[in-house]
């Protein structure tokens, strides 16, 4: 007999193929009548969630059996984390599977947003180079300071890389690590001692608008910014101002506050390098994310330990 979940939303495609072989699965996404599906799921023990949508009380009541939440992704700040405590609800995600990859994303933003190397090919392909001569000199990586907002699992990852490009590394977090990088009790005094200032944080309440002008300010106008975290980190309509007044030097942006919808403004920028959230968007590592996801369900159902609870 095959256990009975419910999916949230659309995601990544063997996963969900997984998901819909492995076990008895409500569709979510594709109830015309969602509070109908929702009330005929009403026994189900199970939820596996993908995106960015709100798993909050009211979803935890309607399905009153609910045992586990297992998230596709390691960030749950889109979950009610308080809601599901009281409601005894295991939460799981998946961490360190996709380390690597966002930490490559990282310093691709760190090397596109100084060297400037898509807005190079972009003049390339306008015909520029023959037009107006040589791309304008851009800034180098090697030698400078690299400010980590956030040395964790990922954090480290992208300190590990950086020193490889010849960058010195500095970080702040709520609590001093055992690691041999220099630390920053608070965020201004990391800006300020940083040329490139990286974020890694969670998302959610406790960051949200952590790097704010004041940060900024510190950071100045030869600093730059790279945010690999959640687009509520950073206060985004403060931080276009500054790029737009050149008050930073640039900034590589992987995530946005209103995910998929960016101000428009952002995109006539040449100071800034944008991704559509894709830091972890590889075939081996979406497959691995999902094959965690997976395995802390069948783990629930079997009666053991969860891989990784949050
Ligand atoms: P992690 O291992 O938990 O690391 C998070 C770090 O942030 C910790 O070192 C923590 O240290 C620090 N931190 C937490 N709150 C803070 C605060 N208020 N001020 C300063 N530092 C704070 O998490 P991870 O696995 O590296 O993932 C980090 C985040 O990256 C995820 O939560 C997710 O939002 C984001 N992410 C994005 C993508 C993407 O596709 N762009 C992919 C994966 C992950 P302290 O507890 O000592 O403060
Ligand atoms: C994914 C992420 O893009 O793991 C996270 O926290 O942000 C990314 O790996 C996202 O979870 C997919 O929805």
């Amino acid at each position: 007999m095959k256990h009975e979940i419910v999916i949230t939303a659309q995601g990544h495609k063997g996963t969900l193929e997984r998901l819909q072989t492995e076990f008895n699965a409500v569709k979510l996404w594709e109830a015309t009548d969602r509070d109908g599906a929702l009330k005929s799921a009403s026994g189900r023990r199970a939820l596996a969630h993908f995106g960015h949508a709100r798993v909050d009380g009211k979803l935890m009541d309607a399905l009153p059996k609910l045992e586990i939440i297992a998230n596709f992704g390691v960030g749950v700040d889109q979950i009610d984390l308080d809601a599901a405590k009281k409601r005894n609800i295991i939460v799981t995600n998946t961490p360190d599977v996709l380390n690597d990859c966002v930490a490559d994303c990282a310093l691709a933003l760190v090397l596109n947003t100084l060297r400037k190397f898509p807005q190079s090919q972009d003049y390339l392909r306008s015909g520029f180079w023959a037009t107006r001569g040589p791309y304008p000199l851009t800034t180098s990586m090697g030698g400078k300071t690299m400010g980590i907002l956030g040395l964790g699992r990922i954090g480290e990852a992208i300190a590990r890389r950086a020193l490889g490009f010849g960058m010195k590394i500095r970080y702040h977090n709520r609590n001093r690590k055992d690691v041999p990088y220099a630390y920053d009790a608070d965020l201004v005094t990391l800006a300020k001692n940083s040329d490139v200032l990286v974020i890694v944080t969670p998302g959610g309440a406790e960051t949200a608008k952590l790097v704010n002008a004041k940060v900024l300010d510190a950071l100045g106008p030869e600093g730059y910014l790279v945010n690999v975290a959640r687009g509520s980190v950073v206060d985004e309509l403060v931080l276009l101002r500054y790029l737009q007044e050149k008050k930073i030097a640039g900034a590589g942006l992987d995530v946005f506050e209103h995910e998929p919808n960016v101000p428009a403004e952002f995109f006539a920028l040449d100071n800034a390098v944008l991704y559509p959230h894709v830091a972890s968007a590889t075939a081996e590592t979406r497959k691995a994310m999902g094959d965690l996801q997976v395995e802390n369900l069948h783990l629930h159902f079997a009666g053991k330990p969860v891989k990784t609870p949050v």
